[in-house]
C-alpha cells in the first residue's frame, strides 16, 4: 500500500514521549491491518531539542513540519528549562510551529464520554452528553503582539509589556471556521471577548457580527464577555455549541472546558491553517494536557488525549472518517471496560498505567477491526 501520508511526530518533553509511544502503536496497527499507512518521521522539539541543538526547534525540523501533511505533537516544557530566556524556552518551539505554519484555528472539542461522567468534578446532570467545541485563535493576540518585552525604567523599576492586537482579517478567518463548523453541529456560535474594556474586543465583536450578517445568517450568533463565559462553562456548559475566542482567552477557557470532561488527559486538539487551492491545509495535532513534569517517565500519564488527537488528524487531514470513528470507539470501549489512568480514576475502577491503557485500546481496536 502506498504510504503517501507524511506525518512528522514530535513527542517533545515530559509525558509527551510516553503518550506518543501509545499513539505509535495505533498507527502501526492501522498499517499492519492494511487499513491506512503513514510515513512517520520523528524529531525533537522543546527542551529535548534545546538540549541537543541549543534551540527548541531546529531549522531542519521547521522545514520538515512545513513539508509534511500533518504534525503530531506531544508536549513541551519542564522545570529544567524554566529559567531559560524566552527566545529559547521549550514553549517557543510550539509557538514557532503555530506561527510559521500559520495555524490560526485551534479546535478544542470538550466531549464527555458516558463512562467518565463520574470522573468530572461537576454534577452528572450538568455534563452528561456535553459536546462543545472551543475554537481558539492561535497566531495572534497577546501571544504574538508587539511591542513586547521587559525594559528597565530610568528610576530602576522594570516594566513588562505584551500587546493584545487583532486585525479584521485575523478575526474574520477564524470566525469563518467557527460558523462553518457550527453548521455541521448544532448551528450555534458564541463569540467571546472583553468588548466592555478592550478595543480589540470591541473590534472582535463588531467583525463577528458583520461576518454573521453578511454570510452566516442561518447560524445563531451570540456574544459573551470572557469572564462570564468562564462562569457559564461551569454553571451550565450545555448552553454552548461552538465558542470562538482569541488566543489568550481561548487558552484559559479551553483548560476550563477540559476539566468538565473529567480530566485534561482527555482533551485533544487540532490546529489548522487556511486551505490551499487543492483544499489541503497545514495542520498540527496535540493533546491539550501539556508536559506534566510531575508524572513524566512514570508510565502514569493518560494517553487518550493524544490518541484522540490522532483521530482528529485522521478526520481533518486525511478525510479518514471511519478510521477516526474506529479510534474514538476503541477509546470509549476501553473506558467502558473500567480501566482508568490515575487522572480519571474512580471508585470501583481498575487503575492502569499508560502502557496498560494503550494495551486496552489496542485490544478494542482488534475487536472492532480485527
Ligand atoms: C496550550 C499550552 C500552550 C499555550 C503553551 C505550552 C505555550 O498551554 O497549548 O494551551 O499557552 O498555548
Ligand atoms: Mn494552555
Amino acid at each position: 500500500m502506498a504510504a503517501n501520508r507524511k506525518i512528522l511526530s514530535l513527542p517533545g518533553d515530559g509525558i509527551g514521549p510516553e503518550v506518543m509511544r501509545q499513539v505509535g502503536r495505533v498507527v502501526e496497527w492501522f498499517d499492519k491491518k492494511r487499513i491506512a499507512s503513514f510515513d512517520v518521521v520523528e524529531d525533537l522539539v522543546g527542551g529535548a531539542a534545546y538540549d541537543k541543538y541549543g534551540t527548541p526547534l531546529a531549522e531542519e525540523t521547521m522545514k520538515k513540519a512545513q513539508e509534511c501533511d500533518a504534525v503530531l505533537f506531544g508536549a513541551v516544557g519542564g522545570t529544567k528549562w524554566d529559567s531559560l530566556p524566552f527566545a529559547v524556552k521549550p514553549e517557543r518551539g510550539l509557538l514557532r510551529l503555530r506561527k510559521e505554519m500559520d495555524l490560526f484555528a485551534n479546535l478544542r472539542p470538550a466531549l464527555v464520554f458516558d463512562p467518565l461522567i463520574g470522573a468530572s468534578t461537576l454534577k452528572p446532570e450538568i455534563i452528561e452528553g456535553l459536546d462543545i467545541m472551543i475554537i481558539r485563535e492561535l497566531t495572534g493576540g497577546t501571544y504574538f503582539g508587539e511591542p513586547r518585552g521587559i525594559t528597565t525604567l530610568p528610576d530602576g523599576q522594570r516594566r513588562g509589556v505584551n500587546t493584545q492586537v487583532y486585525t479584521t482579517s485575523e478575526i474574520i478567518r477564524v470566525g469563518r471556521v467557527a460558523f462553518e463548523l457550527a453548521r455541521k453541529r448544532s448551528n450555534k456560535v458564541c463569540s467571546v471577548e472583553k468588548a466592555n474594556v478592550m478595543e480589540s474586543g470591541q473590534l472582535w465583536r463588531e467583525e463577528m457580527q458583520k461576518l454573521h450578517d453578511a454570510e452566516y445568517q442561518d447560524v445563531e450568533l451570540s456574544h459573551m464577555y470572557a469572564d462570564n463565559c468562564a462562569m457559564q462553562l461551569v454553571r451550565n456548559p450545555k448552553q454552548f455549541d461552538v465558542i470562538v475566542t482569541d488566543n489568550l482567552f481561548g487558552d484559559l477557557l479551553s483548560d476550563c472546558a477540559a476539566m468538565l470532561t473529567g480530566s485534561l488527559g482527555m482533551l485533544p486538539s487540532a490546529s489548522l491553517g487556511a486551505p490551499d487551492s487543492s483544499g489541503r491545509r497545514k495542520a498540527l495535532y496535540e493533546p491539550v494536557h501539556g508536559s506534566a513534569p510531575d508524572i513524566a517517565g512514570k508510565d502514569a500519564a493518560n494517553p487518550l488525549a493524544c490518541m484522540l488527537s490522532l483521530a482528529m488528524m485522521l478526520r481533518y487531514s486525511f478525510d479518514l472518517k471511519e478510521e477516526a470513528d474506529v479510534v474514538e470507539t476503541a477509546v470509549k470501549n476501553a473506558l467502558n471496560r473500567g480501566v482508568r489512568t490515575r487522572d480519571i480514576m474512580q471508585p470501583g475502577m481498575t487503575a492502569v498505567s499508560t502502557t496498560e491503557m494503550g494495551n486496552a485500546v489496542l485490544e478494542e481496536l482488534q475487536k472492532i477491526g480485527g
